[in-house]
């Protein structure tokens, strides 16, 4: 049965990318990109989305009330095209509970950093600044904390001389681009068991 998958975005959809060519050339299983969601309107990621003939809607966080009813929106944006997958690629904002509810071990996030390190914004900088001479980057499931859920599979980067905070970001990214598909092609393929904190590929 083919999965439906839903992107949420904010920015460039560099990960979203590597989601659609990983598609594409038939790496990830019997997947459909049904929409891409933003909450900024002139985020590139909606363009790539448009460029491949994906459904992408801009939800406007300012236009709604409060939180809920941005959530709400959505919501059923997700269930309007039959959404069984979430994939967080660079969405910039904490998911509300209505979303996790629903959709419990069936978000997903990619982190620019080794999780439980470098929490929020601007993780590959923290890594750095900190000093650290390895970091990387995760996928998870996402749960009500933030970039607190079950890991599913990681990546180290060493840290090289010469490294700005910048170099090693973009060498992080080329293994996001790696990682985030792979995981995905695990869930699609029944692959992937969640106890508690513990995800174990079978
Ligand atoms: C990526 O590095 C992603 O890991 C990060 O934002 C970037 C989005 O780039 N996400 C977070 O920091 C989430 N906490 P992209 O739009 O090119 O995929």
């Amino acid at each position: 049965m083919t999965t439906n998958i839903a992107v949420l975005v904010s920015g460039r959809g560099s990960n979203l990318q590597s989601i659609i060519d990983s598609v594409k050339i038939g790496y990830i299983g019997d997947a459909n990109i049904r929409v891409v969601v933003s909450d900024v309107s002139d985020a590139y990621a909606l363009a790539r989305a448009r460029d491949h003939g994906i459904d992408a809607v801009f939800i406007d966080p300012s236009e709604h009330s409060d939180k809920h009813v941005f959530e709400e929106n959505i919501l059923r944006t997700l269930k309007e095209h039959d959404v069984d997958l979430v994939l967080l690629a660079g969405y910039m904002r904490i998911l509300g509970k209505q979303i996790i509810r629903e959709y419990r071990n069936r978000i997903m996030n990619i982190h620019p950093a080794l999780l439980p390190s470098f929490r929020g914004l601007h993780a590959q900088r923290q890594a750095f600044e900190y000093g650290v001479k390895v970091a990387g980057c995760t996928v998870h499931f996402v749960d009500e904390g933030m970039d607190t859920g079950p890991i599913v599979l990681q990546r180290c980067v060493p840290v090289i001389e010469d490294d700005t905070a910048d170099t090693l970001a973009d060498r992080i990214l080329v293994q996001e681009h790696r990682i985030y598909p792979e995981a995905v092609k695990l869930f699609i393929e029944g692959k992937l068991k969640v106890e508690g904190r513990i995800v174990s590929v079978l």
